[in-house]
Order: structure tokens, then C-alpha cells, then sequence
């Protein structure tokens, strides 16, 4: 078993030295040594090296309710920083989250922030009350102030896997919908209810009035933020019309951040949870196309292998999501090794007044799904 390390060799410089054999015996020792103390979550979009080592894995509902309820002291987050700072405020800042490298973020979550956000909402009040007409949707994938906005503004937040329902929920308290930061998401979910694209506005925040005239505003039912996922970006029509040509009888399933067009030749389309579930159905001799990340794409095409069920990447080239990729062994190791010399390195906390609101939208949108 490894040892303790002396605080002199906690540093993270000390750790990028070290071999991914080396760190996982780290990790074992340091899990053994924190036992009921310890849950690490892990998004299916970790690499091997890292999901390997999760207590639990999920899509981002599940990890949030997951977060919600374990007793562990310690929550550490093998995802990215929004994922983190909602396990940080479903647990009142009561459990100390970390995340193992603080430059995972999301470059989705990026192209939305406070300010941007309340410019849009005051340019819209020239046109309208946005407090009476419009309720800010944001996805989960977003800082938490950006919660907060919605929580102090009757909105709500949603995932992949209840956008939906969610939006049900907000055309039946306001007649608009202000989606942020993912594009593709609130069209291909608002799409899916019926509401058709004439009746979709895209906000350019980097356009003054987001680019829209007052009559514009006044016409769309769903104001789609121009925010959108760089990794699913790289999915393509083409892609799809391709493996139909190859593999007659092939399945496609998709994540929604992807565009608009591939939902539409996709013949499913869910969360990283819904696409495990729905692949894990399938018979042998079933051929799937899977459009999202790389890392569960690969791991789901070598579960089902043995069942005789193919499972093929839907880009030609390789895209992962650089941002989840940034939690290697040699972080984890490193935080893990820090709990145990009673440490804590990049813990994520919320401050209450942002928490307080956040919460409150978070709340909302567990009850729509429940
Ligand atoms: P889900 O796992 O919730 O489907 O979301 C995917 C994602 O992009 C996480 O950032
Ligand atoms: Fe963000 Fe896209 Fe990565 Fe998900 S896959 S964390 S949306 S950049």
C-alpha cells in the first residue's frame, strides 16, 4: 500500500511526475484510508483512467441527485466545474466538493454569463415585461449565478434528460421562454412539443438588442441563447447520411446539444444516461451510430461487443471534450492524497447569497421531475 505522503510532497508538481500506475495505487490507499467518508462522482464523459475509480457515474441529474443524498464528508467531482458547484449547493455547502482540476470547466457554459444575461433580460423589458411574459430557462450546464438569475426571476433550471418537462412547466406559468446557454438544446426540445422554428428567436449577445428587432421579440415563443457545444458541433448530417447508406437497418441515437438537423435524422435522442439505457437494450446484431462524447462511445462499443451489438463514433475524427479530459490520475491522486493528510485542495463553494436563489431553481426543477 502507498504510503502517507509528507505535506512537503502534496504539491501537484509532484504528482504530474508520476505514472498512472503509481496514482491509481494512490487513489486505492487514500480511498481505503477515507472509507464512508469519501464519494467520487464520475460523468460518463471521464476517461477510463479516472471513471474507473467513481463511486457512482451518471448524467448530470443523476449525479446531482446522487450528490443530494450521499452522507460522504468529502464529494470529489470527476466532471466539470458546474457540476461541482451544484453539488455544492444541493448540499447547503454542508459536504466539501472538490474538483480535481479547477480549469474543467465548460466552454458551453462560458458563452453565458451574469452580465451578458441581464443585459438581454433589460434589453427585452424595452420590448415587454420579461417578469410577466418570459421565464429564464437555464441549463444546467451554466455558472451558478446565472441559477441564481433564474431562481430570483420565476425560472428554473433544466438537464438533458428533463428539458421537456421543464419547458412544459414554463409555457404554463409565461407565454416565452428565455433558453440559455445551449442553443440546440431549447430548439431541438421545444421542436420536439410542437412549437415550430418560425416561432425560435436566436439572441446574439454579442449584437446589440441580441440582433432581433421589437417586432421579433414580440413574436418568439422560445428566445435561444447563441451558445452551443463545441464538442457536438463537430456531429454532422453527413455523418448519419453516411452510416444509412453503409449499415442498412443501423440505429442513430444523439445527444440534443447536438444541431437541429442531426436530432432530426437521429431516431433517438437523449442524455448520456438515456443513450447507456437505450444502447444496453439493444439485440445482438444491432449496428448504432452514437453521437456524442468519445470517451463513453468507446467504453459502450467494448461493453457491447461481447453481445454482438456494434456501436461506431459518429464523427470521422476525434473529439473529445477537452474540458472533462483535464481530470487525469495524477489530480485525483493528488486531492485524494490531501483529504487524507487532512487537506482540502480546490474545494468548489457557492456563496450563500448566489447558493440561496440557485437552490431554489435547482428545487424546481427536482419537483417537475419527480
Ligand atoms: P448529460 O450527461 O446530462 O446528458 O450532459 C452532457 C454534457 O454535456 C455534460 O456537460
Ligand atoms: Fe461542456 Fe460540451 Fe464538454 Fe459537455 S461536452 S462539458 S457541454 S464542452
Amino acid at each position: 500500500m502507498a504510503a502517507v505522503l509528507e505535506p512537503t510532497a502534496l504539491g501537484i508538481d509532484h504528482y504530474t511526475l508520476l505514472d498512472d500506475d503509481e496514482c491509481d495505487e494512490r487513489i486505492r490507499a487514500a480511498r481505503q484510508a477515507l472509507g464512508a467518508r469519501l464519494c467520487i462522482l464520475g460523468h460518463h464523459y471521464q476517461r477510463d483512467e479516472v471513471f474507473k475509480h467513481a463511486d457512482f457515474s451518471g448524467d448530470s441529474l443523476k449525479l446531482s441527485q446522487m450528490a443530494a443524498r450521499t452522507d460522504a464528508e468529502f464529494i470529489v467531482f470527476c466532471g466539470v466545474h458546474f457540476m461541482a458547484e451544484v453539488a455544492d449547493i444541493v448540499t447547503d455547502g454542508l459536504r466539501t466538493v472538490v474538483l480535481p482540476d479547477l480549469a474543467a470547466g465548460c466552454s458551453m457554459a462560458d458563452m453565458a454569463n451574469l452580465a451578458k444575461v441581464r443585459k438581454c433580460w433589460s434589453e427585452i423589458s424595452e420590448v415587454l415585461d420579461p417578469d410577466e411574459m418570459v421565464t429564464p430557462v437555464t441549463y444546467i450546464n451554466s455558472a451558478a449565478d446565472l441559477k441564481a438569475f433564474c431562481g430570483s426571476h420565476g425560472g428554473i433550471v433544466c438537464t438533458s434528460s428533463n428539458a421537456r418537462a421543464v419547458l412544459e412547466w414554463s409555457f404554463a406559468r409565461r407565454e416565452k421562454v428565455l433558453f440559455f446557454p445551449d442553443q440546440h438544446l431549447g430548439r431541438n426540445t421545444a421542436f420536439e412539443m410542437g412549437i415550430p422554428l418560425e416561432e425560435m428567436l436566436v439572441w446574439d449577445f454579442t449584437k446589440p438588442m441580441g440582433g432581433a428587432t421589437p417586432e421579433q421579440i414580440r413574436a418568439a415563443k422560445m428566445i435561444l441563447w447563441k451558445g452551443f457545444c463545441s464538442v457536438h458541433q463537430m456531429f454532422q448530417p453527413a455523418h448519419i447520411d453516411n452510416f444509412r447508406s453503409r449499415v442498412p437497418g443501423g440505429k442513430v441515437i444523439s445527444h440534443p446539444e447536438n444541431a437541429f438537423e442531426v436530432c432530426r435524422k437521429s431516431d433517438f435522442v437523449g442524455s448520456t444516461e438515456y443513450i447507456l439505457r437505450t444502447v444496453r437494450a439493444s439485440q445482438p446484431g444491432d449496428h448504432w451510430l452514437v453521437g456524442t462524447e468519445l470517451n463513453l462511445v468507446n467504453r459502450l462499443a467494448d461493453e457491447m461487443k461481447p453481445q454482438g451489438v456494434s456501436v461506431e463514433f459518429m464523427s470521422p475524427t476525434v473529439c473529445m471534450c477537452s474540458t472533462m479530459f483535464r481530470t487525469d490520475p495524477q489530480h485525483l491522486a493528488w486531492t485524494l492524497d490531501n483529504l487524507v493528510a487532512g487537506r482540502t485542495v480546490n474545494r468548489i463553494q457557492v456563496t450563500p447569497d448566489v447558493a440561496k436563489p440557485a437552490r431554489a431553481a435547482l428545487d424546481l426543477m427536482l419537483e417537475v421531475v419527480d
